[in-house]
């Protein structure tokens, strides 16, 4: 038996040290130490030998077992020290090599329009308030005065979502939401996302309003066209001029629709322009003054307290700035439409 363990351990030392990959050493361990292996083999032979041989034959065993194994290591340190150099001489870097352009990213369109706009009102004292997104059916539109028979309030262009809870539709859910938990005077811009069923090259089912209320003793109807014709020359140029035309919200009295004139024609309209395609004019909000319900249902009273508020729509007025002819475009996630800004 010494002599086939003599065989066996020669042999290994051999085929150890000239092991040309990780893998064949590894089958080697395990035909040579494994359960099965060759060694173990040997020793199954044992029981029959005398019991004062036994133990030299172990010693033997022992002796082999144990030089396989420093083999084995010493080979697998070469081995790996290959592979290793191998590895890090076909991942050299080359910095000679121009690097890849790194991308960078910028704020949305609507955000900076957005960013934009509050900076303009904020400079004339407005603070920026924001209401949520889900908004009780009362303040969506009993609170500002649109009743349950308005056809506003149809399923078309209401997101219900659930009895008496809707996304809101306008940003002017957050006047009565600011009145009721605030005394006035109130001067405030809200900018946020609201939602109707629409969808078109012009209208989206998710757009974004800045909504103003100011209320106060004394506040006129030529405040608020004071307010807006600094906002549309802020916005659109220091030519430009802002009309009102008598309009209807539930929630004003007198209401109108504002336009400013179009920062591209000047004062005389050009028919072929493509801002305001010849018509001189831009329609960019609604506004008026706050109606009395609104005041009184904020609980507000005092002497000749009014108000006016205004709703502008975002994604108009950075359609009408830069040009963009559909309003889908802003929400395509496309790169090659938003790396333009
Ligand atoms: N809430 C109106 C809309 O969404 C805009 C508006 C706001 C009009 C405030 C008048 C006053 O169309």
């Amino acid at each position: 038996m010494i002599e086939k363990l003599d065989v066996i351990g020669k042999q290994a030392l051999e085929d150890l040290k000239s092991a040309s990959s990780l893998e064949l050493l590894e089958q080697l361990r395990v035909s040579l130490l494994g359960k099965k292996g060759a060694l173990s083999e040997v020793l199954k032979g044992l029981g029959a030998v005398s019991a004062d041989e036994r133990p030299k034959i172990g010693a033997a065993a022992n002796e082999w077992k144990r030089r396989i194994e420093e083999t084995l290591e010493a080979r697998k340190a070469q081995l790996e020290t290959v592979a290793l150099e191998a590895q890090l001489k076909s991942q050299r870097i080359d910095t000679s090599i121009p690097s890849r352009l790194s991308h960078r990213g910028t704020h949305h369109i609507i955000t900076r329009t957005t960013r934009r706009l509050l900076q303009t009102f904020q400079r004339l004292g407005f603070d920026v308030t924001t209401g949520p997104e889900v908004e009780t059916e009362f303040l969506n539109f009993e609170a500002v005065n649109i009743p349950k028979d308005h056809p506003a309030r149809d399923m078309q262009d209401t997101f219900f979502m659930g009895p008496g809870v809707v996304l809101r539709t306008h940003t002017s859910s957050v006047q009565m939401r600011t009145m009721r938990s605030r005394q006035w005077p109130v001067r405030i811009v809200c900018p946020g996302a609201v939602y109707r069923s629409d969808h078109d090259a012009t209208h989206s089912p998710m757009f974004h309003q800045v909504e103003g209320l100011w209320v106060d003793r004394g506040i006129k109807m030529s405040d608020l066209k004071g307010v807006l014709a600094f906002f549309a020359r802020e916005t659109f140029g220091p030519e430009v001029k802002v009309r009102l035309r008598p309009s209807y919200f539930p929630f004003v009295e007198p209401g109108a629709e504002v336009d400013v004139s179009c920062f591209q024609c000047g004062t005389k309209p050009v028919s072929t322009c493509k801002v305001c395609r010849g018509s001189g004019w831009l329609e960019i909000l609604g506004a008026g003054m706050v109606h009395p319900r609104l005041l009184e249902l904020a609980g507000y009273s005092g002497d000749d307290l009014t108000g006016f508020a205004f709703g502008i729509g975002i994604e108009r007025i950075a359609m009408i700035l830069h040009g963009v002819p559909d309003l889908r475009l802003m929400f395509s996630g496309d790169s090659r439409f938003l790396n333009q800004f």
